[in-house]
């Protein structure tokens, strides 16, 4: 028995249409998910844009403001892909209207807006999913299950990077994201966000951090009208980047494991070049996300000169199995959001969570808030537990 599920997307640049496609595509993958998502309305406050992605997905209705989806009572779910400034307000309402949410990362501006939401979910006992989709690769997944199962020894450090130009061209628009108000903090709560949380994953809960930070583009240009994603304006009247561009960051874990953690929106050269890699007393694991769908491997009782194999993922590894059928037949990014969609719509029809949730994100965010006191302050921080805030 399949019933309906009447979902919302609040926010429609580039992760609200990826929402989107996820939820019209989840069944494909999942038919044996107990739900059917069915896109009943979008709410944007760009003039015309809710109208187009109704036309182009079937959302049954539209709204210019999100407070007429937390009335709507055909909505059961909202997806909340809105700039972070919004995430806590919305995110906070839409639970106490009994909506479970998907929230994009980092949820919010600091601890305390992850912290108010995973509180309203837990009050409301709706379901919070969050968009760390880089957990949800089955490369990633696999790395997880070696290193958990000892495959490499004893993990004694790690390296995170998250390279990316995104914001390197100087007619980059001032967008909201550079903005303290509505953006909060800049590659930290952008890129850091899923380093930290796949260093957890991996690794485990950090216990203390140094990091250092700067702006290396200190202004840009206003744009001239409404922006989605990553806009240029060129010539326009020039404003200041508030927040960081670059994060690097030492990391000691509770485990006891050491780790380098490096995030850069402003890296010429380097298209979504995000990855690590994990060592150990007898062995590495390596991942790209630009080779996705393989990880590299070094693993037995040579320690030294032993060799590194390639391995393809496939059928068995994380979520491999629902969308190809063989080894090296490739997925993409959007698949990712299509596994995320599954495991909370999972979620919402068996009442338990599954993927990354709000708890997560609270953890993220107090290691996020960590490095920037730390870069504020040039010394060692302790984090402490997200049950602290
Ligand atoms: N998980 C990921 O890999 C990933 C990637 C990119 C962005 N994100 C996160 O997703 C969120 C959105 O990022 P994006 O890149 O899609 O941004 P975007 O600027 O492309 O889209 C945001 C949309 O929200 C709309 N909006 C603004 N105020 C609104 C309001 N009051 N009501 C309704 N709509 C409103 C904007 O008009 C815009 O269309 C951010 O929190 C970001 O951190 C996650």
């Amino acid at each position: 028995m399949v019933d309906a599920l009447g979902v919302a997307v609040v926010g429609f640049g580039w992760m609200g249409r990826v929402h989107t496609q996820a939820y019209a595509r989840v069944r494909h993958h999942y038919p044996q998910l107990a739900l059917r998502p069915e896109l009943v309305t979008v709410a944007e406050e760009v003039p015309g844009r809710a109208e187009e992605a109704a036309a182009q997905f079937g959302f049954a209705s539209t709204a210019r403001d999100w407070r007429e989806v937390a009335a709507d009572p055909r909505v059961r779910a909202v997806s909340i892909t809105a700039p972070n400034f919004l995430h806590r307000e919305i995110g906070v309402a839409m639970a106490a209207a009994g909506k479970h949410i998907w929230i994009e990362k980092p949820v919010g501006l600091g601890p305390e807006d992850a912290r108010a939401v995973a509180d309203a979910v837990a009050e409301a006992g709706v379901q919070g999913a969050v968009g760390f989709n880089y957990r949800n690769a089955p490369a990633v997944e696999a790395a997880r299950e070696l290193i958990d199962s000892g495959g490499i020894g004893t993990v004694t450090h790690v390296r995170v990077r998250l390279f990316s130009d995104y914001a390197a061209h100087p007619e980059g628009a001032l967008t909201w994201r550079y903005e303290r108000e509505r953006g909060g903090s800049g590659v930290l709560g952008d890129l850091a966000s899923h380093g930290a949380d796949l260093a957890r994953f991996l690794l485990g809960d950090i216990a203390s951090l140094t990091a250092d930070t700067a702006v290396f583009l200190p202004e840009r240009a206003r744009p001239a009208g409404a922006t989605a994603g990553h806009s240029r304006a060129a010539g326009g009247e020039l404003g200041p980047v508030e927040n960081e561009d670059y994060v690097s960051c030492l990391l000691r874990f509770a485990s006891g494991a050491r780790g380098v953690l490096e995030a850069c929106r402003v890296s010429v050269g380097e298209q979504n070049n995000y990855g690590f890699e994990v060592h150990g007393t007898r062995g590495a694991v390596f991942w790209d996300f630009r080779r996705m769908n393989e990880f590299g491997v070094s693993r037995g009782t040579a320690y030294q000169d032993q060799p590194v194999s390639t391995v393809y993922v496939g059928p068995g590894d994380g979520e491999f199995g629902a969308f190809q059928p063989g080894a090296a037949n490739a997925m993409g990014y959007d698949d990712l959001k299509v596994i995320e969609a599954y495991r909370f719509l999972r979620s919402v029809a068996e009442g338990a969570p599954y993927g990354a949730t709000v708890g997560d994100a609270v953890h993220g965010a107090v290691v996020l808030e960590a490095m920037a006191r730390s870069a504020e302050s040039g010394s060692w921080v302790t984090v402490d537990g997200p049950g602290a805030l």
